[in-house]
């Protein structure tokens, strides 16, 4: 088994270094000699995807956090609507969907009952089904109409960490086929996204490089009984994924919010020491949700908030409200998430490393739930 960790002290360790891979090797081979992009298994006519008049996404857990990030890109690009459902919310609910609907499974196992319940109830209606998934040949993408795989590599640690990049990646290749297919984007755009998305191995790797001043944070705060997250935008969802870490790895009470939300509730929870760490998005995005961001920033740092903040390079307006600050390089706003999440991924295994916990197999919770 050490020699499975490639040296590693568990395999979650190795998979969060694994990253730059599972993304480049899930953008390998997407484009075809003129240049355009392809999907691995299409059995949907292509007439049929350009009269899609809205995307829902199902799924459970970390993938369904991929659809969130997805449902920013998506929207964006191509100006289709996007919801994203919990595959078993969705499933008892009554969801208006019919075959102007494209349904996205997003699955690493492929095998999770609920997402699978999902799916079978989507195609009744009509619906096509699009599955993103980790494992080929496994029982989500055999009952969908196109796959798109991710090629993350075999996950072994319960918790998701590689999966989820190449889960995001995937969708962003998804909304730039659409964009394409659709002519929501100029060629000249989606070549330009595209190469953008092919220089994020790199930045990942620099984020994983400077990642002792993350590790050092977390032995400080192996006693942290409370840890919140904030993020706006893509942010959001890099907040729930990084809240959702600290609880599977490390048992450690945490919750992502909007930072929007602040002042609509949560903002009570701040007391005197409460660590929170806020995702700040970029101060060259065309909103002004920088400034708003740091707002939030300084409103819980003045009520004692012990503020963890992930900014980018350059970024010097965060330096004075923050405790800590861990930087990441530029990348376009869309495509952050890939670097922003790292840092949460290796703050939650290292606390529940220092806390004497299992990592790779956390109390209580299951790789692939094939129970309903
Ligand atoms: C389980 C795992 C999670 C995973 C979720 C969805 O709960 O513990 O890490 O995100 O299932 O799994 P899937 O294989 O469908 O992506």
């Amino acid at each position: 088994a050490a020699a499975e960790k490639g040296g590693f002290a568990s395999f979650m360790d190795k998979e969060i270094h694994d990253q730059p891979q599972a993304v480049t090797d899930t953008l390998l081979g997407r484009t075809d000699i003129a240049g355009h992009l392809v999907l691995d298994d299409l059995r949907i006519d292509e007439s049929v995807l350009r009269s899609v008049d809205k995307i829902v996404v199902i799924a459970c857990g970390t993938a369904a956090y991929a659809g969130h990030v997805a449902k920013y890109a998506i929207e964006h690009w191509c100006r289709i609507p996007v919801e994203v459902e919990l595959a078993h919310e969705f499933r008892y609910r009554d969801p208006v969907v019919n075959e102007r609907t494209l349904v996205v499974a997003i699955s690493q196992s492929g095998e999770t009952m609920d997402t699978l319940m999902a799916v079978r109830h989507a195609r009744e209606q009509g619906a096509k089904v699009l599955a993103i998934c980790n494992t080929h040949g496994s029982t989500i993408p055999r009952e969908s109409d196109a796959v798109l795989y991710t090629h993350a590599g075999p996950e072994i640690a319960v918790a998701s960490t590689k999966a989820f990049l190449a889960q995001i990646t995937a969708t962003y290749v998804l909304g730039l086929y659409l964009a394409q297919l659709r002519g929501n984007l100029f060629p000249d755009e989606i070549t330009e996204i595209f190469d953008q998305l092919r220089a994020m191995p790199d930045k990942i790797q620099i984020v994983l490089d400077r990642s002792d001043e993350v590790r050092k944070t977390a032995q400080d705060m192996v006693d942290t009984t409370s840890v919140l997250f904030l993020g706006r935008h893509v942010g959001f969802p890099v907040a729930l994924e990084g809240a959702l870490k600290l609880k599977e790895l490390a048992y450690i009470h945490a919750e992502g919010f909007a930072a929007g939300e602040l002042k609509h509730g949560p903002i009570a929870l701040i007391e005197e020491g409460q660590a929170a760490f806020v995702i700040v998005p970029s101060p060259r995005g065309r909103h002004s949700l920088h400034s708003k961001v740091i707002s939030n920033i300084q409103e819980i740092r003045a009520r004692g908030a012990r503020t963890l903040v992930i900014a980018e390079d350059g970024d010097d307006a965060v330096a004075p409200f923050a405790d800590v600050v861990f930087s990441v390089p530029r990348c376009p706003t869309l495509l952050a998430p890939l670097l922003t999440v790292v840092p949460l991924q290796i703050f939650a295994c290292e606390l529940a490393t220092v806390r004497g916990l299992d990592v790779d197999q956390p109390r209580n919770l299951a790789k692939s739930v094939t129970v309903e």
